[in-house]
Order: structure tokens, then sequence, then C-alpha cells
């Protein structure tokens, strides 16, 4: 039997602890409370104190605690029921009468039912003679039986009303409007039809499994593609992440979760053995889903698909998250090459893919100063300015104090390298190669017992920035030829690109002057599609460009001088050293991000 609050609030409230205690324990005044020899131990001095006011008692001595009801069922041995039931007759209270669950329990409790009926109705379709098409249809797409099965796929039939009849028999007494409440029928005119028609289903679960909605794939080309249930009393699509019941242990487990967009992303990443994926339901990110990934994983990742949509939902998503950042909590960003999406990514290249992907990686911070700086040219004071002061603008949302300085420190220095990086070299060109000698210094660095960069990161890094694939370049000026009109957007950049082979220098002036390029740029793919939408395609190349500037300016960095006599220029050395380092990776993850990495050779 359970109570209701408000009548144990009421029977504590008239029960009056001083007395109820001071019949048993002999208390005495102690300010606003009393004590007395603790019941509960033995002792000879007391610390056993009456709290009247708030309610309870607490012994110093042995840690005994509690309230009226405690107190009576620890003195004379009884039940909760019990106590409360003597003590309500002491205060000359009525018990209530046996609570009955309120009538909003039980219409969830019914939907539940429905909802879980439902969800089998749907997966029966699918297995029996009327699904052979859509069992085809899953399998041109390769989703196995077993998948299918695990993700409870279902098909809905063609029909007007074929669910509600099928409930309908299930359920006698089911009441129409309980089809809609349940988001599985609408009405239009007068007459009721159901909400899912000729699509393929997949049941939506909330965080301990009950399903409580679904989402339906049209199985031709029928607008809208994807239908989900309508919002109602158990379905709110912004507060559930489709999979989140299955990805949590997984995630737990690998401490990785992937945040894609659609349902058939989540079911090829399973597919091709990757178990902790969720996806929002066809909308942004909500506040109330990234708390709920974080709950799982301190940085989730999010894997936008490869298209200007995408894009922007990364961006919506991580200008959400900077006010909810807290240490220790961020995002990452995966690269998806244009025009595909995970379960593109998993269907044609399986696990190896999907490891390869969680490798371009980008943490907060960088995509989005990234996509700050290759959102507009930084040729003149006046738009590196703007570039800072977005930056500003964007550090000024992080809630968390500690975490907005240093944001705003890391974006600043980081555009101030840029800003160097993409200025005409002075006097001498880019250094090249490893110095020799440089064995000498590492030596020392040993015997220091410091962390060491592994040897030749140096020249790693210098060799690397100079090398970001021919092709890929190629193939960065190819898509600049095919779109003449966004050239001016990124002539400064283009200008300053360090090219190393003379063709690509040529092709490149070729390009500014608005001449032909020549047969070097014949027969290039170009990287990124001509039909992209206008706005992508200048991020994508300004952020291309950005990228090959960085590595120049890795590459270009002059060595620290050679005097290692004083412990702080050692120290300046080194950090500058493990800074490169740090620098090396991350220019090594964008261009594999932006598939122009270096050449094999
Ligand atoms: P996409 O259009 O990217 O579909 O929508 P997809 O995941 O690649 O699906 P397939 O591969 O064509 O089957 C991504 C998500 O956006 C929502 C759905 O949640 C979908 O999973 N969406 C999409 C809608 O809600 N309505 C739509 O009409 C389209
Ligand atoms: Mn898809």
């Amino acid at each position: 039997m359970s109570l209701p609050a408000e009548f144990l609030d009421d029977l504590r409230a008239r029960i009056g602890l001083f007395s109820l205690v001071g019949r048993r324990v002999k208390l005495v005044r102690a300010g606003r409370e009393m004590k007395g020899c603790c019941p509960f131990h033995n002792e000879k001095t007391p610390s056993f104190y009456v709290n009247e006011d708030k309610g309870f008692y607490h012994c110093f001595g042995c840690g005994a605690h509690g309230d009226a009801i405690g107190f009576v069922m620890a003195q004379d041995g009884l039940s909760f029921i019990e106590a409360v039931k003597s003590l309500a007759a002491e205060a000359g209270l009525a018990m209530p009468e046996e609570r009955q669950p309120d009538p909003e329990t039980r219409r969830r409790a019914g939907l539940q039912d429905l909802l879980e009926a439902a969800a089998d109705w749907y997966r029966t379709q699918l297995a029996g003679v009327s699904g052979a098409d859509a069992r085809a249809y899953l399998e041109r797409r390769q989703v196995s039986a077993d998948v299918a099965a695990r993700f409870g796929l279902g098909l809905a039939p063609d029909s007007r009303d074929a669910l509600s009849r099928a409930m309908m028999a299930k359920f006698p007494g089911l009441e129409p409007a309980q089809m809609l409440d349940a988001g599985l029928a609408g009405e239009s005119e007068g007459r009721r039809y159901d909400r899912f028609r000729g699509r393929l289903m997949f049941p939506i679960h909330d965080r301990r499994g009950r399903v409580v909605g679904f989402g339906g794939r049209a199985l031709g080309d029928v607008e809208p593609k994807y239908l989900n249930s309508a919002e109602g009393p158990v379905f709110h699509k912004g507060r559930l992440l489709y999979n989140l019941h299955r990805a949590a242990p997984a995630a737990r487990k690998s401490g990785r979760l992937l945040v894609v967009e659609g349902y058939m992303d989540v079911v090829g990443l399973a597919q091709a053995g990757f178990e902790e994926a969720v996806a929002p339901l066809g909308t942004a990110l909500t506040e109330e889903q990234l708390e709920l990934a974080w709950r799982l994983v301190p940085e989730p990742l999010l894997a936008f698909d490869g298209d200007a949509a995408g894009m922007r939902a990364g961006l919506r998503a991580a200008h959400r998250a900077l006010a909810l950042l807290k240490p220790g909590r961020s995002l990452g960003f995966l690269a998806l090459p244009p025009g595909q999406d995970p379960d593109d990514i998993a269907r044609n290249g399986g696990h190896a893919a999907i490891e390869a992907l969680l490798a371009t990686a980008r943490p907060l911070d960088r995509f989005l100063f990234d996509a700050e700086a290759g959102a507009a040219p930084l040729d003149t004071p006046e738009r590196r300015g703007a570039l800072k002061a977005r930056l500003k603008a964007l550090a000024a949302d992080i809630a968390d104090q500690d975490l907005r300085r240093d944001y705003l420190s890391t974006w600043l220095d980081r555009a101030d390298a840029l800003f160097r990086a993409a200025r005409p070299q002075r006097g001498g060109g880019p250094a090249t190669g490893a110095r020799t000698g440089r064995g000498q210094d590492y030596r020392q660095d040993y015997r220091r017992g410091q962390p060491l960069p592994p040897p030749g990161a140096l020249a790693e890094t210098r060799a690397m920035a100079n090398t970001p694939s021919e092709a890929g370049i190629a193939g960065i000026l190819a898509s600049l030829a095919a779109r003449p009109e966004a050239l001016a957007h990124h002539a400064e950049a283009l200008a300053h690109l360090n090219l190393r082979t003379e063709a690509l220098a040529l092709a490149r002036d070729a390009l500014l002057h608005g001449r032909d390029p020549g047969d070097v740029l014949a027969g290039v793919t170009p990287r990124f599609p001509a039909d992209m939408d206008e706005t992508e395609f200048d991020a994508a190349i300004g952020s291309a460009l950005a990228t090959l500037a960085q590595l120049h300016h890795i590459g270009s960095e002059k060595q620290q001088p050679g005097d290692l006599s004083s412990d702080e220029a050692f120290a300046r050395a080194f950090e500058r050293r493990r800074l490169l380092a740090e620098e090396r990776e991350d220019a090594r993850r964008r261009l594999t991000a932006l598939a122009i990495g270096s050449d094999p050779a």
C-alpha cells in the first residue's frame, strides 16, 4: 500500500516529537533542541538530540537518525505501515483509502500496451507474405534479417485502417481517441486513418527500452521520405534519441558514442558491427538530447552528413553545446566525405571504414575555429579583425568561466598563427628537411628525463607539411576551375599557397589571371562537386586552403636557436617542439579528413 506524501507530511506535523520521544527518554533543553541519553545504544552522557522544528532525532554517538515514524518503528519493532497506523490513531487522523494509480498513469500504461502491440503487428507484417517487397528493399540496402530483427523493423501495409482494425480486435475496449494519442492514427474530415501507410517502420524506444513511437520510411518515391509518430503523451521527439537503450551499454563499455543524422545510419552502423550510435528524430539536436548523450560519454562524436545540411546541423549543435560545456565534457566532429552519410560509409567500407572515420574527429574548439576561419577571406586587416570578433562573440556563449577564457585565448592565438602563415614569406624560402645536428638536442632532452616527441618528429612534420598529396591539391584547383565565380573569395589564400611543383603553380597562376589552366588539371576530378551549394562550396574551399596554409606554417616554422644553455631557453625550445608535434598530429587528421593526405611516397 502506498500512502500519499501529503498524508505523511500532515501526520508528521501533528506529532510533537518532544512529547513522543519524551515518553521513552528523559530529555533536557539544549538551545532549540532537546537532548538525552540515546535509547539506541548504551551511554552515560547525552549525545541524542531531538529537533522538533525539523521533525527528526539524531544521535552523535551511534548515528541513529530518523523521524517520528522511524522512532516508533525502531522503539516498538513495528513495520512502516504499523507505525503510521499507530501514530495516526494517536493524532486522531483517519488512514487514507488505498491509493489508486492516477488516471494519467493508467492512460499511459494503456498507450504503452497499444504501442508495443502495434510494433509487434508491424513486425509480423514485414515477416509475412505481404512483406516481400519491403524485405527486398532491406536486402538492397544490405540490412540483414538479423539486424532488422534486432531493431524490431516492421512494415506498415499500404492500407487506410489495417492497423486500427487489428488493434480493435486485440483490445476490444479500444477507443479511437487512444489510437490518436498513441500517434498511430490521424483524422481528416471526420474519417480516421492509419498514420503510417506503405512504410518501413522503425520502432523508437525510450531510455528504458519501451516503445514510445515510430519512424516510418517511404518504400517508394513518396514525400515525406520519413514520417514520425505525432507528438503526444508518450512521444516527445526532442527528448528522445533513436537507439539510446541499445547504444548505452556499448557506449559505456567503449567510451565512444556516435551521433548520426538518420535511422538508417544507426542501422547501417550496427550492420557494420558498430553498436554505439544514436540519432535525433529528424530535428536539430536539442539540449536534452545533448545531455542524454553526455550521460554516456564525455565527448560524443557527431557524424553528420557530408552535405550543406549536415554541415549546418553540425554547426547548430556546436553552438548549442557551447553554453552547456563543462570541464571534461565536450563534443567531437567527424569529417564525412561530401555527399556521403555514415550508412554509405559503413555499407561500402565496413567496420574498418568506420574506424577510419572516427580517426578524423576534431574537437569542438577546432571545428568551430575552422568553420569560422573558412567562412570568409582573411586578406585584409578588417577581415582578420572580423574573424576575431566572431570568435569572441562565440566564446561569450560559453557559460563556464574557465573554459570561456581558455577558448578565447586558444582561438585568438590560433587566428594569429593562421594570419602569420598566410602572410608572404619575408626573405629566404621555406625551410626544408631536417637540419643536421638535431640528434644532439634529442639526446639532451633524453638526459633531462623529459618525455620526448618521437625522434624525427620535426623532420617528419616538415616533410609532411610540404607533402599534402599532389592529387589532392590538384583536386582543389580543379574544383575552383569548375566554379570560377568562387575564385574572387579565395584569390589571396590561393596566391599564397605553397605549391611544390611548377605545373601546379602554373595552373594556379592561370586560374588567378582568368586564363585556361591547361593540361595539368585536365582529367583531374574536382575535390568538391560542382553542384555543391554555394556557401558550402566556399566553406569547403576556405577550410582546405586554410589547412594547407597551416601545414605550410608548421613546415616553415623556424627552429629555436641552438642555445640550450639556460634552463629557460631549453624549456622554451622543448615546449615549441611539443606544440609542433601536436600541430602535426592535428594536421595529419585534417589532411585525412580533407582526403588530400600525403602521397604514399
Ligand atoms: P536523410 O534524408 O539524411 O535520410 O534524413 P537517410 O538517413 O540518409 O535515410 P535513407 O538512407 O535515405 O533511408 C535523416 C533523418 O532525418 C529525418 C529522419 O529522422 C531521417 O532519419 N527526416 C528525413 C525526416 O524526419 N523527414 C524526412 O522527410 C526526411
Ligand atoms: Mn542514407
